[in-house]
């Protein structure tokens, strides 16, 4: 259909001024007195409508009496000077109803709770907080890719179907053909018969296979959904979320930070520079000071404590937590929260978590207690970026496997890696949805997700 997006007429009106023109898109509100009616009309191409006005004079009354909140149209008529506050209003002159909306549609008023949205989540797109929410989500995305595509990483694309459980958590969906009742004696058999032949699953994370990558092609990353049967149900988590997860070779903890840090800043300052209007309004109605808080995390250093000294930190902070605080333990929310928002009131890289709550990949210290792990914290959110120097020596890698009881054999190429010129390396995982809400303000990552996937909601 030849129409123009109602994105260019907004961006550039003088060029439209005085012009025909044709638009299509849905009635976001529809207002009439009884010689003219007024239609906001969005076709997701901006966050702004375009303002429709009629003339009803020029129409017969029985046809034009209203447009229904919801219906889709197509208009043709004139850009003109708005009489309003909008950047222009559009004469309408002829229409073609496309898809009419009757009064049963969930969305006739302006405002409606994120919780009654999340149960409409197919026509939430027809919002403005969730235009503005995917189209930031796009932005980002785009400059993830530019970010690594400019600093010379290749993108790679790890399968999503694996036996292996990177993170070692238990947290895998299992993916079968086998029919429900199918019965064996021992759980050999019954995967024997499945259909790869053995127990297989959809991936915690792709950085055993990035990792692999990245011994040949030097920087890499991934970015692409994984999937956690975790049935923690949280604002931060989703069992479908999607992981940005670079892997670069000949690169040590502090140089795998330091590119952590450039990297959330130049996405961060990309969405700034290109979604002015769905910042302002992220602003404005979201998270009050959400720029002031991105323009002074640009402006300053992320913040780096071990994690011994984190513990001391919390321990001597006279808050009664929830889940106690001692060396060991891994951190909860309520801690990252009181170090990011309370303590450092800015973003933080605590390193050097004890060996035992961390991953087997890990690269372990002298000390022989703790690992060349490093979690980003930002303040409202907490954890977004899980990182680490990986373990390159064959044997203390071996023996950190053996620790955690994992059948060797199933690893034997991730092996091969420290076998066959083995390097330094590093890599971590951005969880894409976590660093959506970091820079809108959204609250819950059910409303960073198209469809979001949690424990008992599909
Ligand atoms: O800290 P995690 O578990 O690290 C890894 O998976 C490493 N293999 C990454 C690597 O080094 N390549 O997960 C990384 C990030 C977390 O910091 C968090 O932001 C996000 O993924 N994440 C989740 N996001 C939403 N829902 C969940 N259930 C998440 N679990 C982790
Ligand atoms: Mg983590």
């Amino acid at each position: 259909m030849k129409h123009t997006d109602i994105a260019v007429i907004l961006r550039q009106p003088e060029k439209f001024l005085g012009k025909e023109a044709t638009v299509c898109g849905w009635v976001r509100t529809s207002r009439n007195s009884k010689t003219v009616g007024f239609v906001e009309l969005n076709d997701g191409t901006s966050l702004n409508n375009l303002q429709v006005v009629l003339d009803k004079s020029l129409f017969d009354d029985n046809k034009i009496g209203y447009f229904k909140v919801g219906a889709s149209v197509k208009m043709v008529g004139d850009v003109v000077k708005s009489e309003g506050n909008n950047v222009v209003d559009f004469r309408l002159k002829k229409y073609e109803i496309l898809g009419d909306c009757p009064s049963d549609y969930p969305l006739q008023k302006k405002h409606h709770t994120l919780e009654f949205l999340r149960t409409i989540p197919h026509l939430r797109p027809r919002t403005k907080y969730f235009e503005a929410v995917f189209a930031v989500r796009d932005q980002l995305s785009y400059a993830i890719h530019e970010y690594f595509h400019k600093n010379g990483y290749k993108y790679v694309h790890a399968p999503i179907i694996t036996g292996s459980d990177c993170e070692g958590a238990g947290e895998m969906f299992r993916l079968t053909t086998q029919p429900w009742n199918a019965s064996y004696k021992t759980e050999e058999e019954y995967f024997k018969d499945d259909f790869f032949g053995k127990k297989a699953g959809l991936t915690v994370s792709a950085q055993l296979e990035g990792e692999m990558a990245a011994m040949g092609l030097g920087k890499i990353y991934t970015f692409g959904p994984t999937f956690r049967a975790e049935h923690s149900n949280t604002t931060r988590h989703a069992a479908e979320f999607w992981q940005i997860e670079p892997e670069v070779a000949f690169a040590e903890i502090d140089d795998i930070i330091e590119i952590a840090e450039d990297f959330i800043k130049s996405i961060t300052r990309s969405v700034l520079a290109a979604c002015p209007e769905e910042m302002k309004y992220f602003d404005q109605w979201v998270e009050k000071g959400l720029i002031e808080k991105l323009e002074k995390m640009l402006a300053s250093d992320f913040g780096k404590v071990d994690y011994t000294d984190a513990i001391e930190i919390l321990k001597k902070s006279g808050k009664e937590f929830k889940y106690k605080v001692e060396w060991g333990c891994d951190l909860q929310t309520e801690h990252e929260k009181y170090l990011t928002d309370e303590y450092f009131k800015k973003p933080i890289f605590v390193v050097n978590y004890p060996a035992d709550i961390k991953a087997f990949y890990m690269k372990q210290n002298k000390d022989g207690k703790t690992v060349a792990a490093t979690d980003l914290l930002v303040p409202g959110i907490g954890e977004i970026i899980g990182c680490s120097e990986r373990e390159a020596d064959y044997d203390k890698l071996v023996k950190a496997m053996k620790k955690r009881n994992m059948p060797l054999e199933a690893y034997s190429q991730y092996l091969d890696t420290r076998k066959f010129g083995s390097v330094p390396h590093s890599g971590f995982g951005l969880g894409f949805e976590r660093m959506l809400m970091y820079v809108t303000g959204v609250s819950n990552i059910r409303d960073a997700l198209l469809f979001p996937r949690t424990v008992g909601n599909l």
